[in-house]
């Protein structure tokens, strides 16, 4: 149970269920040559997104915080035909770097890139969307929570990246601004009737983190 053997089992598990293909590693060149941080999901968790929009029959997604655009190449893959990922991206660098991406993916007729803090995009969104990938800067996870229930229907799934903050999460008295963002969002999921939600920790070549994972009821 140690940070190489989570990789080791990832990398087995990759290469049968989520192998590499030349689009998603272009894009993953792409980033790192930029210096875009490592902050990527991993193929696995790229494909467990493919899955839910594949489960849900998603058709119309909103992920907030778009990087380089690994993520949302692999949902961009997974909706039906005439269906949309909105992409929010409030790095100008970032997003060119994902526009990029995902015109050689081949994608970019199933994404709408908007490049701008989500807090002044996300009001001037139409819902409802179908399902919603919470993966930007984590301080502002609350105020993407109240987006994300405004931009919702009943059956909405609503995912939160990377909410162990290495283990820090259950500090209430942590200083760290992410782990205070990540704990109200937390805090804010339970007391949501709306909200039917777990939160699984993960291991893999990402090391030890995490997600939410949330459906709209009727409240
Ligand atoms: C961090 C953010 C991410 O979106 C991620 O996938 C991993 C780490 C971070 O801010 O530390
Ligand atoms: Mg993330």
């Amino acid at each position: 149970g140690d940070a190489a053997g989570w990789a080791k089992v990832d990398g087995y598990f990759s290469d049968l269920l989520a192998p590499p293909d030349p689009a998603l590693q272009a894009a993953l060149a792409a980033n790192a040559e930029a210096g875009l941080p490592a902050h990527d999901v991993s193929a696995l968790q790229g494909k467990m997104l493919a899955l839910f929009i594949t489960m849900t029959g998603a058709r119309r997604v909103l992920e907030i915080g778009t990087l380089g655009g690994y993520s949302t190449i692999w949902m961009a893959r997974a909706l039906p035909r005439g269906g949309t990922v909105t992409s929010i991206e409030a790095s100008p660098v970032h997003a060119d770097i994902a526009r990029t991406n995902i015109q050689l993916a081949g994608l970019d007729q199933r994404v709408d890139l908007r490049v701008g803090a989500a807090a002044d995009v996300l009001p001037g969104l139409d819902g409802p969307f179908d399902l919603i990938f919470i993966d930007a800067d984590k301080p502002s996870n609350p105020l993407y929570l109240e987006w994300s229930l405004k931009l919702s229907r009943p059956g909405t799934v609503i995912i939160g990246d990377n909410v162990v903050r290495g283990g820090a999460v259950t500090d209430g008295g942590s200083t760290d601004p992410n782990v205070q963002g990540v704990r109200t969002f937390l805090d804010m999921i339970a007391r949501e009737p709306r909200l039917q939600a777990t939160a699984i920790q993960t291991v893999g070549e990402k090391g030890w983190d995490g997600f939410t994972l949330a459906v709209v009821g009727q409240g």
